[in-house]
């Protein structure tokens, strides 16, 4: 079906397809030590949450294999300043905080053993996120195929393949499981500008697999949905709060508005993994906010004048009330969120 995998770890070292060149270049981005994961994760080699929080765990596997050699005293707390200084590669996705935090937890509970044992079961761990969020993906694949009528034509933004997970993807993978269950379905894909993830990435894994679809630019879709052009709209989440509030892509709140104003049904797939059950609503997530080049130039080429200010929020907040679900492992999330999200905790 797909094998794209952006994320491998073999020989003590991790494989990143290197995201940054895709499609144009595909290459292939060793991390030999923690510093360079933390670089990859924040120049954004890998990008997504589910991605980021796999690739942050194996960060700690190579910290772990750097300080195997000293002490035990030395060697935690080295790891506990390797874990901080991954924990903050990116601020908005919170599958990298939880990666980490389930890491932390997995040399809290093996302290005893020694160092060269500790190092051993991060890497299971790290090993076990990876895998488990494939299976997670598909489940979240089944569910979400089961509000896609057939023939749908379906909306997304940014991306949410194999490319921002460990493979088959949360928006992107409902997108997979309706094409291959034979739905004759119609995808048109957010070219999401500033850094292009809908059209360098999503185009792309759409292509690779053949499925019919279309790159528009951002401010095509408000037209599109007008003309009742699309029956769905399917985008991931960075961060979902606990009264659903939903953390994504800059973008993704203005189309959720223009949905709620057609009535179009406006879905968000995400592991409850991306879920932070310590916050409230989506006032608490800390929206990153990223270099001025990401306007000002495009592949190296500047497109605005010199000196020009630029606010470039990497992400916006969708409110709860223009979403139709949020599409889970667990299940499909409706309102009331906090009460039935607090269900699938
Ligand atoms: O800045 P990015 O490319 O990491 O942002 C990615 C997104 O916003 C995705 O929609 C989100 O992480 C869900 S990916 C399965």
């Amino acid at each position: 079906m797909q094998g794209i995998k952006a994320i491998e770890f073999k020989d003590d070292k991790l494989f990143l397809i290197d995201q940054r060149k895709l499609p144009v270049l595909f290459e292939t981005f060793i991390c030999e030590s923690y510093q360079d994961v933390e670089f990859a994760i924040r120049d954004m080699v890998v990008r997504g949450a589910p991605a980021i929080g796999a690739t942050a765990a194996y960060g700690v596997v190579l910290a772990a294999k750097e300080f195997k050699n000293q002490n035990k005293e030395n060697f935690l707390e080295n790891m506990g300043k390797a874990c901080d200084d991954l924990n903050q590669a990116r601020p908005t996705a919170v599958n990298l905080m939880w990666a980490i935090k389930r890491m932390k937890s997995i040399i809290e509970l093996n302290k005893n053993l020694d160092v060269i044992e500790i190092h051993q079961m991060l890497e299971k761990e790290a090993d076990i996120i990876l895998a488990e969020d494939i299976e997670i993906n598909k489940l979240m694949a089944k569910h979400g195929n089961e509000i896609v009528p057939q023939n749908a034509t379906i909306l997304t933004h940014c991306n949410t393949g194999a490319l921002a997970t460990a493979g088959y993807g949360t928006a992107l993978g409902v997108i997979r499981e309706a094409h291959y269950s034979g739905k004759d379905i119609f995808v048109y894909a957010d070219e999401t500008r500033p850094r292009l993830q809908g059209g360098r990435l999503t185009a792309w894994e759409l292509k690779q697999e053949n499925i019919p679809s279309k790159l528009i630019a951002d401010s095509v879709a408000a037209t599109l949905i007008r003309d009742k052009n699309i029956d769905l709209i399917l985008v991931g989440a960075d961060r979902i709060a606990l009264n659903g509030d939903t953390a994504n892509k800059i973008g993704t709140f203005m189309l959720s508005v223009v949905a709620k104003v057609y009535g179009v049904p406006f879905y968000v797939v995400a592991p409850t993994s991306t879920i932070d059950f310590d916050i409230e609503t989506g006032e608490e997530i800390n929206i990153e906010e990223r270099s001025s080049e990401e306007v000002t130039h495009i592949r190296g080429n500047r497109v605005a004048p010199e000196n020009v200010e630029v606010f470039n929020p990497a992400f916006d907040v969708t409110p709860n009330e223009n979403i139709t679900g949020i599409i889970t492992e667990k299940g499909i999330v409706r309102a009331p969120f906090r009460e039935n999200i607090l269900k699938i905790k």
